[in-house]
């Protein structure tokens, strides 16, 4: 980010939010990309998500991403170390996908791990199959560490990609 305001901002997500999410699992498309099972009926993707809004298992912390007023995907900081914790993050619906949501979302997170949180790393890891979610950890300005475990992503076979920042570089970055 370059200091300007994100208009993408973080809020926790409320019951009602499992809806919009289930909605997005209605585009197979969508749910082949997020890893998320294809084809479900939607009572039981909405089930699913109003279960992790009610009770989240403690290493989870999720919140919704919202742009102009609407819900638009939500991030995760999951882990249960006190100071490090994995990101991850989803934009919905896939109409949505190539307008700098994911990285504002991505920047949202990191600046509440940081600041709200006092994280001192944020870590991170994509598929390098997976162009988009490559390009937003290395935009953010997360480094790349080395090569995690194998992967498969859209049937294709790959292999997961990590990266981390630590609160030094995100501040420095932020101020540049
Ligand atoms: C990954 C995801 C969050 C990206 O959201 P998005 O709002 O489209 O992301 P952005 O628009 O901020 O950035 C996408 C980046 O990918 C690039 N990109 C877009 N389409 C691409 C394509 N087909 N191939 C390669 N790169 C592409 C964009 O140019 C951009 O990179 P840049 O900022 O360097 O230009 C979204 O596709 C999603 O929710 N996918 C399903 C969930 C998921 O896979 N999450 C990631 C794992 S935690």
């Amino acid at each position: 980010m370059d200091g300007s305001a994100n208009p993408v901002t973080l809020r926790p997500l409320e019951l009602q939010d499992a809806d919009v999410i289930a909605g997005w699992a209605a585009d197979r498309d969508f749910c082949r990309e997020a890893d998320w099972t294809v084809d479900l009926p939607i009572n039981e993707y909405r089930r699913f998500h109003q279960t992790l809004i009610q009770s989240p298992p403690p290493e989870l912390i999720r919140l919704g991403a919202i742009h102009e007023g609407l819900l638009v995907g939500y991030v995760d900081l999951h882990g249960d170390d006190p100071h490090r914790r994995e990101l991850g993050f989803v934009i919905g619906e896939r109409s949505r996908w190539g307008q700098g949501l994911g990285r504002l979302a991505g920047a949202a997170c990191l600046d509440y791990g940081f600041d709200q949180l006092g994280l001192q790393e944020i870590w991170a890891e994509a598929v390098d199959a997976h162009q988009r979610s490559v390009h937003i950890l290395q935009r953010l300005g997360l480094v790349e560490t080395g090569r995690g475990d194998r992967g498969v992503f859209l049937d294709q076979p790959t292999y997961y990609r990590r990266f981390v920042i630590t609160a030094k570089d995100w501040a420095s970055g932020r101020t540049q």
